[in-house]
């Protein structure tokens, strides 16, 4: 579906990217979408309000992402750790795919955006399901920017369920332990038809993955941003995209044009 790791997909014409190459646009930018709590500590708001401004971030930073020519968005909305928080907070934020494709969905199905989610939806609540399986049923034959939201998800869990399904694969003999390839690991994971993100961002100051991705993110290129996910906004992810493309991607090999190689 995706060649892996080419960049000829840009569409911008960004005075602001001018001096980047067009192919220089990551394909996959995934997002650690964090800091909201902090952003409403700051206002002397409750944790909730920054989660509930954090839905704006992502209506301006989806629509940028694509005007920009980025061809998929995973966003970390929810971790498998998250259900250690406080239950008045995690129902509050299990209600937020509702109020956010509530108000946004129409819009997505203009913009052609394909939703799709990543994670253990088995122990969502069922209003939350419901939502974020007709968002996905209704924007399945969309062509455009693929809008993947990543929901209790967890890269251990991520692992250990590739892990079991490959072992029962082998052991019903439909798959030879010597044909466990990386191919056959991603295959199994939970972005199976995905490329590996390009870029990832995490913004709210932590320097840390906090279980995202672990597997998908070997060869990507990190960005860290203090900025608080609430504040972040369509000049954040130019500034993010413009960095990406002045870096040099190796994959481990040497200099393009290196005359060593
Ligand atoms: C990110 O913001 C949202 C989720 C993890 C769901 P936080 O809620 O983690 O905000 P901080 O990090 O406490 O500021
Ligand atoms: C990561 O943020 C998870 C999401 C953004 C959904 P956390 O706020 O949960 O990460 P830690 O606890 O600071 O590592
Ligand atoms: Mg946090």
């Amino acid at each position: 579906m995706f060649e892996k790791f080419s960049f000829k997909t840009g569409k911008t014409d960004e005075p602001s990217l001018a001096s980047h190459k067009v192919n220089k646009i990551p394909v996959h930018v995934a997002i650690i979408m964090d800091g909201n709590g902090r952003w409403a500590k700051r206002r002397g708001l409750p944790r909730i309000a920054g989660h509930r401004e954090a839905m704006k971030t992502i209506k301006r930073v989806t629509k940028e992402a694509d005007r920009l020519g980025i061809k998929v968005l995973t966003l970390y909305a929810f971790s498998t750790e998250n259900w250690k928080r406080p239950k008045p907070e995690v129902d509050f934020l299990m209600k937020l795919p509702q109020q956010f494709l509530n108000s946004y969905l129409n819009e997505l199905i203009e913009q052609n955006v394909q939703v799709r989610t990543m994670g253990d939806l088995s122990r969502l609540p069922s209003h939350t399901l419901q939502a974020v399986e007709h968002a996905v049923a209704r924007t399945q034959k969309n062509t455009g920017l693929i809008l993947n939201f990543a929901l209790n998800y967890g890269s251990h869990l991520e692992i250990v369920r590739a892990m079991k399904a490959i072992i029962q694969e082998v052991g019903d003999n439909r798959l030879d332990a010597e044909a466990v390839t990386e191919e056959v690991v991603a295959r199994h994971l939970m972005s199976p038809a995905l490329p590996d993100p390009d870029l990832l961002i995490r913004t709210g100051g932590e320097v840390r993955l906090s279980n995202f991705m672990l597997w998908q993110l070997a060869y990507t290129e990190l960005y860290f941003s203090d900025e608080y996910w609430p504040d972040f906004n369509e000049q954040s992810l130019q500034k993010a995209v413009s960095i990406f493309a002045s870096r040099q991607r190796r994959y481990g090999g040497l200099m393009e044009g290196s005359e060593e190689n």
